[in-house]
């Protein structure tokens, strides 16, 4: 064993296993939430469609970075990424959508109920990794959250109609 098999960096195998476990449904996540995004990007129809076209944009943009952040953040702790469709449909906790078009006000519904569950999931996932004592991928999730967050600010803005 050479000292480059693990990453020497104070955790345990099984709790860097689980912390990975989560990782890896995050990154499984953020793939289909993306893809979700460019459907609604590319079928977007209606009178609305110049601002939710560049909107959805915008967040597929940023919803790639969270992609590979995550993915890099599996790296640093040594373990290798999935990368196929099939692994990642089986981890995500967000459903894939099939739909080509729908009405633009349920695209935003469905975008705000998405970064929801994502929020409420990496709440209870990050206490579960503080006490494996992985501050490290604490701090990086707790970073993720924030930009969902703030995701969710704007798409919450979005969908709620003054009467
Ligand atoms: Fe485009």
């Amino acid at each position: 064993m050479t000292h480059t098999d693990h990453a020497h960096i104070g955790l345990e195998k099984k709790d860097a296993e689980s912390i990975v476990a989560i990782l890896h449904k995050y990154l499984a996540s953020e793939i289909v939430l993306n893809l979700k995004i460019r459907n609604y990007h590319w079928n977007i129809e209606g009178i609305v469609f110049n601002d939710l076209h560049a909107f959805f944009e915008k967040l597929y943009i940023s919803g790639s970075e969270y992609v590979d952040e995550v993915a890099e953040r599996i790296r640093m702790l040594w373990f290798h990424t999935h990368a196929s469709m099939k692994k990642y449909l089986e981890l995500t906790i967000i459903e894939e959508e099939e739909k080509i078009s729908k009405a633009a006000h349920s695209m935003v519904e469905t975008l705000l109920k998405d970064n929801e569950t994502i929020i409420r999931g990496l709440r209870k996932d990050i206490t579960e990794i503080e006490e494996y004592g992985d501050q490290g991928t604490a701090d990086f999730l707790t970073a993720l959250i924030q930009k969902h967050e703030k995701d969710a600010w704007m798409i919450r803005s979005l969908a709620r109609e003054k009467k």
